[in-house]
């Protein structure tokens, strides 16, 4: 039952509009109250008239609407609901939103909300399978946004394949569950991610390459399932994603100790490219070279989080996903890793120079688990993160 609950729908130019009528009628039977924003091209498909009869409500359609904006302006349209359910998503709406696009109410509607949002694609399947779509599907995906179909079928274009609407009850199944929280809902699952920086004297560090875009994508990702994520992050390139809890660390042992606070968890997912070493001589004043010449700098070995995490024999994570980055023999090396840091699952990847995949936008992973090598194929970092937050929610029942 929806009874009480509000939902945003936002209606977007696609033939499948007239399904969001249905869609409508459904939502009130189930008493939710529903809310309708109509895009320009959503007006050639259905009316205002029709769409605002329904809801019972006015429809909302102008960013620059006087009337609207005296009596609680777009930013609280945009917060007020429970849901934002955007059907039919088409390939042009998707691609605003993946890109933070905001030229008319919808968009910005979409990029000024913290509420959830459900999207329902509906589009030619060409446009669908375009590698510009599946991109914009990944990065919504990655930012939490969560899916319904599209379905495949005969399309109103006369062609046949995936682009259709889902259904209106399908529809409503999936906004029940997006409600009601998903596969990971009540599930707490921690991430680490991004480098550390190893202080060397108050102004000077040592770093490494990674940006933190994959564990980003995946702490998205896992929120887009309805996890509860606390995203333990270093001094990362890409902001963190929306919908998760931050905890901002700058060195391995701030990263430990953020990890001890955040457990019990029913997962880890260490992602974080963890500085091995620390400077054990770091001077608590910056170092001068007229001074101090060359310093010889000591180093002291870094905690192993993930080993750590995976080897408690208390209050240890149902699931502890470890990250291999390597240069060479990845499949030897990260399979080794798997069985001295005693983590369930490896995801390992090549990261010599030649890859690109150190601050790059793809990644190219292979999964070791107790049965076995997975090999996946080159898919962007988003794509990855989607799909191993499905495997973890398959791994956690969900
Ligand atoms: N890791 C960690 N704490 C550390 C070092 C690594 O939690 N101090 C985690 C990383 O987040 C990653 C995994 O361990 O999930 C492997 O990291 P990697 O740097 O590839 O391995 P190392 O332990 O450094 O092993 P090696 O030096 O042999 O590559």
């Amino acid at each position: 039952m929806l009874s009480g609950k509000r939902i945003l729908l936002i209606i977007g130019g696609g033939i499948a509009a007239y399904k969001s009528l249905d869609l409508i009628r459904r939502l009130q039977e189930r008493g939710a109250a529903v809310t309708p924003v109509l895009t320009r091209g959503g007006e050639q498909f259905v009316t205002p008239l029709a769409v605002s009869a329904l809801a019972g409500a006015a429809v909302h359609r102008d960013l620059f609407d006087l009337t609207v904006e005296a009596e609680m302006g777009h930013i609280q349209l945009s917060r007020s609901a429970d849901l934002v359910v955007v059907a039919p998503a088409t390939a042009d709406l998707m691609g605003k939103m993946a890109n933070g696009l905001a030229d008319d109410l919808a968009s910005t509607l979409l990029l000024a909300t913290d509420t959830p949002v459900l999207a329902a694609p509906a589009m030619n399947l060409r446009m669908w399978l375009h590698p510009a779509t599946q991109r914009n599907r990944a990065a919504l995906a990655a930012d939490g946004v969560r899916f319904v179909g599209p379905n495949e079928g005969d399309m109103a274009c006369g062609e046949f394949g995936p682009g259709r609407m889902a259904e209106p009850l399908e529809i409503v199944a999936a906004i029940e569950t997006a409600l009601g929280g998903g596969p990971l809902a009540g599930r707490r699952v921690l991430v680490t991610s991004g480098p550390t920086h190893e202080p060397i004297d108050p102004v000077r560090y040592i770093a490494n390459r990674s940006s933190g875009a994959q564990g980003t994508a995946i702490a998205g990702a896992l929120a887009g399932l309805g996890a509860d994520v606390v995203f333990v992050t270093g001094p990362a390139e890409v902001p963190p994603p929306a919908g998760v809890q931050v905890v901002a660390v700058e060195t391995a042992a701030q990263m430990a100790e953020a990890v001890r606070a955040a457990l019990p968890v029913d997962a880890g997912v260490f992602a974080a490219a963890v500085a091995d070493w620390r400077v054990a001589s770091a001077s608590d004043r910056k170092l001068k070279k007229t001074r101090d010449g060359i310093p010889a700098l000591e180093f002291a070995e870094n905690p192993d989080i993930l080993k750590t995490v995976a080897r408690m024999t208390e209050g240890r994570p149902g699931l502890v996903v470890g990250f291999a980055a390597e240069t060479d023999d990845v499949v030897a090396h990260a399979t080794a890793k798997r069985a001295r840091k005693g983590c369930d699952w490896i995801v390992a990847n090549d990261v010599s120079p030649a890859t690109g995949i150190m601050g790059g936008s793809e990644n190219a992973v292979v999964l070791i688990t107790a049965d076995g090598v997975e090999d996946w194929p080159r898919m962007s970092k988003a794509e990855v993160a989607q799909r191993l937050a499905a495997r973890i929610a398959s791994a956690l029942g969900g």
